[in-house]
């Protein structure tokens, strides 16, 4: 594996790479790799000849009262996963490298309407930072495909319509969320949970997945079952920030247009906001019946 702090320095190999015909999967992250990240690089592998992972902890997108300062910094031990996972390329480079004129000076890539719901409401400017930051690595890097994880779904929307609003010539890949044994959803952050908060966590996948039983067996108000499910969560000492039913392709509230329906949670447990989702494919000739779950 060959490792760059410089982004000049990584184009000119993968423009080599271009030139031999290779095809280039990029999976950008913001390090301390789990068994989520892994997946993803896997299925790079298994797509392309060549697989360049970035590490970069984006300040742009975090808000002044976030945990940028505490997000986990892991390099040497994720510089090892990657390295065994047989990764080409790594790009790691400092905050200078990627806003050298300042943050305040940089050009922001905004894309808007699915950037102002759900998380976007609760951390604003949030995903102005991720839409930047994606696109100077897309930049950077040029890639054929890039693959995000389905656990961040309305930022998997955000990048998936950036791309085709700029004509960007990459394909994005969601892959499923990777899963502890008790559903719950693997993040960077679940490290910040106390022994007796990680007995809590799964539960916000449980709550995510009994709504969308109620609604495979044709339970259609969405609102009293939001309200309910954001009660569950408190009585199990979340403080939730949204818990929504929405359809999985605008983003918005689901209409009768809707083929698939998406239902998004983000809520604090102690120290880390945790976010999760399940979709629920309907099947217009069953009434809104139950074909198909994640
Ligand atoms: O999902 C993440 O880790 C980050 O938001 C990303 C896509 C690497 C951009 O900083």
């Amino acid at each position: 594996m060959k490792t760059y702090s410089r982004s000049k320095q990584l184009r000119i190999s993968l423009t080599s790479d271009k030139r031999n015909g290779n095809t280039i999967a990029f999976v950008p992250t913001m390090g301390n790799l789990h068994d989520g990240h892994i997946q993803l690089v896997r299925r790079a592998k298994q797509i392309a000849d060549k697989v360049v992972v970035s590490i970069f902890v984006n300040p742009l997108q975090f808000g002044v009262n976030e945990d940028l300062s505490s997000y986990p910094r892991t390099l040497a031990a994720d510089k090892e996963k990657l390295f065994s996972e047989g990764v080409d390329y790594l790009l790691y480079p400092d905050v200078e490298e990627i806003y050298p004129h300042g943050m305040n000076k940089q050009t922001l890539v905004m894309v808007p309407d699915l950037s102002d719901t759900l998380c976007g409401e609760a951390r604003p400017g949030h995903f102005s930072g991720v839409s930047t930051v994606v696109t100077k690595l897309f930049q950077i890097v040029q890639p054929d495909i890039a693959i995000f994880g389905k656990k961040d779904f309305q930022q998997l929307a955000i990048i998936e319509k950036m791309v085709k609003d700029l004509c960007m010539p990459i394909e994005i890949l969601g892959v499923e969320t990777a899963r502890d044994v008790d559903g719950l959803a693997l993040s960077s952050r679940n490290g910040f949970l106390t022994e007796q908060e990680r007995l809590i966590a799964p539960k916000l996948h449980k709550v995510l997945q009994e709504c969308r039983n109620a609604i495979a067996c044709g339970f259609d108000s969405y609102q009293e079952l939001e309200q309910h499910c954001l009660e569950k969560l408190k009585a199990a000492g979340f403080d939730p920030d949204y818990f929504s039913v929405r359809d999985a392709e605008t983003l918005q509230e689901v209409t009768p247009a809707t083929e698939q329906l998406v239902i998004l949670a983000a809520a604090k447990l102690g120290r880390p906001r945790l976010i999760d989702n399940v979709t629920l494919t309907l099947n217009p000739s069953q009434d809104w019946g139950m074909l198909a779950t994640h």
